[in-house]
């Protein structure tokens, strides 16, 4: 039997699916396995590793020999070197579309909470301090008619404009070319003219190595005054400190944010910030959606690594061609 080794404990029908067709060695610490990856994974074939999970070039050199794919259970794979990766004649599979709904969600649930401020009002009412109705109390932003800038306009960013039409909202967005499925929305070549055009600026995009710091002090200026702003991306492609200031002028008027810089370390000063709601990187976090990542990372593996076929979704296909090896006559 080919041997697994799972970074972290995944919802009970993942890990019973990997347990089925592999022999599973499971890191049963809820902490990321860091350095003690490399001897957990003496003797397996496949390794199936959380966002968490830093592959850089150095740990995948040192990867056993035996190891011959891996599988993330994320969509995001800015923790893995893939040229590294390639050259060591590993494929990497990802989990992209299962999640796509669920995160899209927390988007929604963001942009609807910092335009509201309802963490704020929720927080009040929790302490004992509702007081009595006030008509000038707990007032936001309303979302009809208000333009929504999406940065990143891929399966997650069509996912939240689809659903923002539905509250009356204007649609437009910035990739680096206009995206096929995205025909209804106004498309704006530079992020620059995006983010002057945002009542509501949500960043959806990948964290590569040119989109991060993206979000910078010059670029948060020309988000319109009293703008929301929110991240469900990577916490990377922002200047924090930018956007503490912005939010500390009363420039952004209000936040949501599910990812941070230094996950799972936070700013402390982005606690004490008014109008600003704060996830804890739940993004994708339904049942739905984390079962169906974990069906698409096993099932990856096991395409590959039993099957001896390709499985979707390889963001290295170079490292699936076959290997040409030099032989001496
Ligand atoms: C992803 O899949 O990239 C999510 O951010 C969870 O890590």
């Amino acid at each position: 039997m080919k041997r697994l080794l799972i970074t972290r404990t995944l919802p009970e029908p993942v890990l019973q699916a990997a347990c089925d067709a592999f022999e599973v060695a499971l890191w049963p610490h809820d902490e990321p396995i860091g350095a003690q990856l490399l001897p957990w994974a003496k003797g397996c074939d496949g390794l199936l590793v959380m966002a968490t999970d830093r592959l850089d070039a150095g740990t995948l050199q040192q990867l056993p020999p035996s190891v011959r794919a891996i599988s993330t259970y994320s969509v995001g794979h800015d923790h893995i070197d893939l040229n590294a990766a390639t050259q060591c004649g590993i494929p990497i599979f990802n989990t992209p579309d299962v999640l796509s709904d669920a995160v899209a969600e927390t988007a929604l649930l963001l942009i609807l909470s910092a335009a509201r401020d309802a963490s704020a009002a929720e927080a009040t009412l929790r302490s004992g301090h509702w007081g009595p109705w006030s008509p000038t109390r707990f007032l936001g932003q309303q979302l009809t008619g208000k333009r929504l800038g999406i940065y990143g306009m891929g399966r997650i960013g069509l996912g939240i404009a689809q659903r923002a039409l539905a509250f009356g909202m204007l649609v437009e967005y910035h990739n680096r070319s206009v995206h096929p499925a995205a025909s209804g929305f106004a498309y704006h070549a530079t992020l620059e003219s995006l983010m002057a055009h945002s009542d509501v600026f949500c960043v959806c995009a990948p964290s590569t190595p040119q989109t991060r710091g993206a979000i910078n002090a010059e670029r948060l200026a020309l988000l319109p005054r009293g703008a929301v702003f929110v991240n469900i991306a990577r916490g990377d492609l922002v200047d924090e400190d930018a956007l503490i200031d912005a939010i500390t002028t009363g420039h952004i008027g209000g936040t949501g944010l599910d990812v941070y810089r230094n996950e799972p370390t936070i700013d402390p000063r982005f606690l004490q910030l008014p109008r600003t709601t704060l996830l804890p990187h739940i993004g994708s976090a339904t049942h739905e959606a984390r079962n169906g990542m974990g069906r698409l990372a096993v099932d990856a593996l096991k395409i590959f690594l039993l099957d001896g076929a390709h499985p979707p979704h390889c963001l290295n296909p170079d490292a699936l061609a076959p290997r040409v090896v030099e032989s001496t006559p």
